[in-house]
């Protein structure tokens, strides 16, 4: 096939790599022209002029999409140290192409919320969208759900079941999160652990005189978050609503979540890149400096979690990665410094996940190429009704595409990352399979370990609801209330 002749950088021709989509891999070029996939196919001819990418030995994938990020979030008397312009850079460097951020309500107002974060992102250099949560219960709250469902692109909420006396809702006020996330169409998602008991659980390891990060993953166990989930799964039923569970760490979670699914139920399981690979003996590193980089919630486990999450991740009874990015400086985390409690909670990786799956998933054989795109970004496109316009090498979807050479090894340090945060939580690590080139709406941002990224570039993503997550409930609904067999009319 031929093409026309042009000396345009927003045309570009990616040659001879191995295309892999979430469905299956194959050697063909790719040609891109003002942002979109134009084609995808085998030897395409192209005159002199168009901007040509040799991809020959290389995987071209779909970029990351990161479902859960936390940029410039106001959180523990800090703000996380990466705006939607550092954060969202360090993405691109890292091979991630979208992300979706979670807009906190102001005062629990959601759309006060939403605007100062719509304000916030304008300095985004990629594109990205919004989760809201949902901090507290009243009319307004319903309403303002229905408003960013239907006029500005929201499709999914986070109900906080820990952070007690901050961010946590009740049970009661879940099960009227849920009702209205169903009558909207918008996936509702929850941190889940047991709030009230890590409340206790914190006061009982601080007066052992346990006052250290340690203390922070002693204080709030994996039962606790086996617990948060099992409720939350169960309300979801109750409801007969889709349930997405974020930031999965533990297996006490990720077997509620494979049950469920066994027994039919619409739970989505995300675990995140820390917690797939790590194990909590950092935080009980001498230098606390060192410990506190690895303080989030729910606490990354014992080991022994990270391999069984792996293993329901490869095995479907988990579904996509995020990363819950939500970095903090060491001075930021020294508040915590003599009490635990008030280290800020939050772990680097948006920029580190993408490397991080490959070496850990694909480099030891657990999953394929095409998995490996299902888990990083198709999936997420799928939950969040953006499919195939993002997580997808199709003509017509948006030209967000990385392409990343199996062979060659990099390595992850605080020195060399583009993230403003002073650590790195996988420090040192040592990775084979770079991600050498970043394109994203058709241009390259990232090529010879140099970044090209424009402030005010990024777009915001809109997402419509009723994805197919929803699809057959209403019929689900139909036969459970022709199944009841009541009232019964006596006499
Ligand atoms: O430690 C974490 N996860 N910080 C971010 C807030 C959240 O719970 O996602
Ligand atoms: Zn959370
Ligand atoms: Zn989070």
């Amino acid at each position: 096939m031929c093409l026309a002749e042009t000396d345009d950088s927003s045309k570009i021709l990616i040659r001879g790599g191995t295309v892999v989509n979430a469905d299956r891999q194959f050697h063909a070029d790719v040609y891109i022209e003002d942002g979109i996939i134009k084609l995808v196919a085998p030897d395409l001819k192209v005159p002199d002029g168009v901007r040509v990418v040799d991809a020959t030995g290389t995987y071209v994938m779909p970029g990351g999409i990161d479902p859960h990020t936390h940029l410039a979030m106001p959180f523990m008397g800090q703000e996380t140290c990466d705006d939607f312009f550092s954060g969202q850079a360090a993405a691109l460097a890292g091979g991630t192409t979208m992300h979706i951020d979670f807009a906190l309500p102001i005062g629990g107002d959601l759309l006060k919320g939403f605007e100062s974060y719509r304000r916030k992102a304008e300095s985004s250099c990629m594109d990205y969208g919004f989760h809201m949560a949902v901090t507290t219960w009243n009319d307004k709250v319903a309403q303002d759900m229905e408003t960013l469902v239907k006029e500005h692109g929201i499709n999914s909420f986070k109900f906080f079941m820990a952070y007690k006396g901050s961010l946590m809702v009740t049970d009661e006020q879940l099960l009227q999160g849920f009702k209205t996330c169903k009558s909207l169409g918008a996936v509702p998602q929850v941190h889940a652990e047991n709030g009230d008991a890590v409340a206790e659980g914190q006061s009982r390891i601080y007066d052992l005189g346990i006052t250290g990060p340690e203390g922070h993953a002693l204080s709030r166990p994996s039962l606790l978050e086996g617990e948060a989930t099992a409720r939350a799964i169960r309300l979801a039923k109750f409801v007969n609503t889709p349930l997405y569970v974020v930031h999965v760490m533990s297996i006490d979670a990720l077997e509620e979540i494979a049950r469920a699914r066994q027994a039919g139920q619409r739970v989505i399981g995300e675990p995140v890149a820390s917690g797939l690979v790590l194990d909590d003996s950092k935080l009980w590193d001498p230098d606390f400096r060192v410990a506190a980089q690895y303080v989030m919630s729910p606490p990354i486990r014992p080991a022994g979690h990270n391999a069984a999450l792996q293993a329901a991740l490869s095995s479907g009874f988990l579904q996509l990665v995020g990363t819950d990015h939500c970095p903090f400086n060491s001075s930021q985390k020294a508040a915590g410094r003599g009490d635990f409690r008030k280290i800020p909670n939050g772990v680097n990786g948006i920029e580190e996940r993408m490397h991080i799956v490959w070496d850990a998933m694909v480099n030891s054989g657990k999953i394929s190429p095409s998995d490996y795109v299902r888990i990083t970004s198709t999936a997420c496109a799928q939950i969040f009704n953006i499919y195939p316009r993002k997580g997808a090498v199709l003509p017509g979807s948006d030209a967000d595409l990385i392409i990343l050479n199996p062979n060659k090894t990099t390595t992850i340090s605080a020195k060399a990352h583009h993230s403003n945060i002073d650590t790195n939580i996988y420090e040192g690590w040592q990775i084979k399979g770079n991600i050498e080139v970043t394109i994203s709406q058709g241009r390259i941002v990232w090529e010879n370990e140099r970044l090209n990224v424009a402030r005010g570039a990024g777009r915001y993503v809109k997402m419509a609801p009723f994805g197919q997550l929803f699809d057959g409930i209403v019929k689900a609904d139909i036969a459970y209330l022709s199944s009841l067999k009541a009232p019964v009319y006596r006499k």
